[in-house]
């Protein structure tokens, strides 16, 4: 395949992972409060009951483990749990946890009822995890001390506190970590009318001026993600700023977006990239996601983590068992006449 402009692309205006600039952002725009929170109602209903029955007992709530593709409000939950739940919030991530002793020190460091985050738990170490295991269920760590014929196992009670895990993939997760959470909720793309609702939330904190009709076309084309949506609203303002008169509108907003390659369905350049792959090289798939990886030189994890689930929920992506086949949808989306392939008939008639 040649080399399209596409190939040259730096950075992705749509990328749903934090970038360097949203720290000082992402916090200032995060809602604090349960009733603040933007869509997900049946999590965010479920949430409410359990955490008001936790309080009335005066417990700490049961552990949570939030799954779900990057930028759809992991982190903020499980801030909001802590605030709601009226205790101090220890953060940390799967991978910054090395040893037996960096969880060891973190846990018996907590006070009772609070709730340790932790951030991609399909990252911690085997030995990690299983430390874990007894921590969550009977809230005690059992350590040995000294090595060799004169070591000695004592056990630690801990405090009962409340684990919250972070994960793009529950799947990547062993069962028996899995198992020890009483409570498991999954976040899902949020609507468009949410997506509105964010970017006018995030608009008015932020003072910018925007239209109905600018809302929308900035909500349309943030593939149901909220912190897509408010890294768009930002570059749409430069651009009113720079090419107009400050206020955002449809006209502005499509300017800008066309200007950052991201399409009328919220794809991006690295998006038609996939895409473009598994239709020109691939004749449509079926495809493995190793070969799209070494095709476009991007890691598998960050395939399946950050692209595929939105293109799979838009369908412009189908998953088999014999690998990732595009629809007619995303022939249509790239302008490219579909093949008259025995797969393209099986998986979806004759169109
Ligand atoms: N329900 C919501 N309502 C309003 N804004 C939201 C909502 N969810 C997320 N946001 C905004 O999106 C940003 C990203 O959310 P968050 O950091 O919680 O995502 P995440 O799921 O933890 O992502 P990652 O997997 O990359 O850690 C937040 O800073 C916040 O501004
Ligand atoms: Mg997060």
């Amino acid at each position: 395949m040649g080399k399209t402009p596409e190939d040259n692309v730096e950075g992705r205006i749509v990328d749903p992972k934090p970038g360097s600039e949203d720290g000082a952002l992402d916090l200032s725009l995060r809602p604090k409060r349960l009733s603040d929170f933007i869509g997900q109602r049946p999590i965010v209903s479920n949430l409410k009951t359990f955490i008001d029955a936790a309080r009335n007992r005066n417990e700490a709530l049961d552990h949570v483990l939030l799954s779900g593709p990057p930028g759809l409000g992991k982190t903020t939950l499980a801030n909001i749990i802590a605030h709601e739940m009226g205790v101090g919030i220890r953060t940390t991530s799967g991978p910054a946890i090395e040893r037996k002793g960096d969880i060891a020190a973190i846990l018996t460091a907590l006070e009772p009822g609070d709730l340790l985050f932790i951030d991609e738990i399909h990252r911690l170490s085997r030995v990690v995890e299983e430390l874990l295991y007894s921590a969550m269920e009977d809230f005690a760590l059992d350590i040995i001390l000294g090595q060799g014929p004169s070591a000695k196992s004592i056990r630690l009670t801990l405090p009962r506190f409340t684990l919250v895990g972070a994960t793009t993939r529950t799947g990547l997760l062993t069962s028996p970590l899995r198992e020890r959470f009483g409570v498991s909720f999954r976040l899902e793309f949020y609507s468009s009318e949410e997506i509105e609702e964010v970017v006018r939330r995030s608009a008015k904190t932020l003072s910018i001026p925007i239209d109905g009709d600018g809302t929308r076309e900035i909500a349309r084309r943030s593939r149901g993600t909220p912190r897509v949506a408010n890294r768009l609203l930002r570059r749409v303002r430069d651009f009113a700023q720079v090419d107009g008169d400050g206020r955002i509108t449809r006209q502005i907003a499509d300017h800008a977006l066309s200007r950052m390659e991201v399409d009328k369905e919220g794809l991006d350049v690295m998006d038609r990239k996939i895409l473009r792959v598994i239709l020109e090289k691939f004749q449509g798939g079926p495809v493995g996601v190793e070969t799209i990886s070494a095709s476009i030189s991007e890691e598998r994890d960050t395939i399946e983590d950050v692209y595929e689930p939105f293109l799979l929920q838009q369908g412009f992506l189908k998953r088999t068992s014999r690998g990732r086949v595009a629809t007619p949808a995303a022939y249509k989306h790239l302008g490219i006449a579909a093949p008259k392939s025995a797969v393209q008939d099986a998986l979806f008639g004759q169109e």
